[in-house]
């Protein structure tokens, strides 16, 4: 049976993954908006990631006994100045659900939950290549400036982007 306290951080990580799942929606109606498809779908595959990290978590919280609650997802903004804003705002969003992530390692090595601090070891490893892949979109996009070409070469390299589901079913 999981502790009380590790079962309600777990339940703000779940709100905190679909809320990443909902900022990256958001974000595919923008590039949709500005004839982007690329970076539209490059955005949806991230969301449909972002609810398979809130699965993974609630999963795991039924696995452990544990008792899921969501609660209210927040709304995300819907508009950004360019496309280098937008994902400028994602390295953010990935550097604060690190930052998360992080805490909940600290809380588990706490309550000495090891399961837990177990089940997070994905996610630290996951997070790593979440701001990496950010980070080097901003970069790129930094370089290009306002090259229409650019944008237009990126926006084919996004396209080819796939959701690929994780095998891991809940219990
Ligand atoms: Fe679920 Fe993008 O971290």
């Amino acid at each position: 049976m999981i502790g009380k306290k590790v079962e309600e951080a777990i339940n703000r990580q779940i709100n905190a993954e679909l809320y990443s799942a909902y900022l990256y929606l958001s974000m595919n109606a923008y590039f949709h908006s500005v004839s982007l498809a690329g970076f539209a779908n490059w955005m949806r595959v991230q969301a449909l990631e972002e609810f398979t990290h809130a699965d993974k978590f609630y999963g795991y919280l039924v696995s452990r006994g544990g008792r899921v609650k969501l609660a209210a997802v927040a709304a995300p903004p819907s508009a950004w100045k360019s496309p280098l804003n937008a994902f400028e705002e994602v390295l953010k969003h990935e550097q604060k659900v690190t930052a998360l992530i992080n805490g909940l390692v600290d809380l588990s090595l706490k309550e000495k939950d090891h399961a837990t601090g177990s089940m997070l070891t994905w996610f630290v490893d996951e997070q790593v290549e979440e701001e990496s892949n950010a980070d080097s979109l901003v970069g790129q996009l930094r370089l290009m400036g306002d090259s229409g070409h650019g944008l237009y070469l990126m926006d084919k390299e996004l396209s080819a982007r796939v959701f690929v589901p994780p095998i891991q079913a809940q219990p």
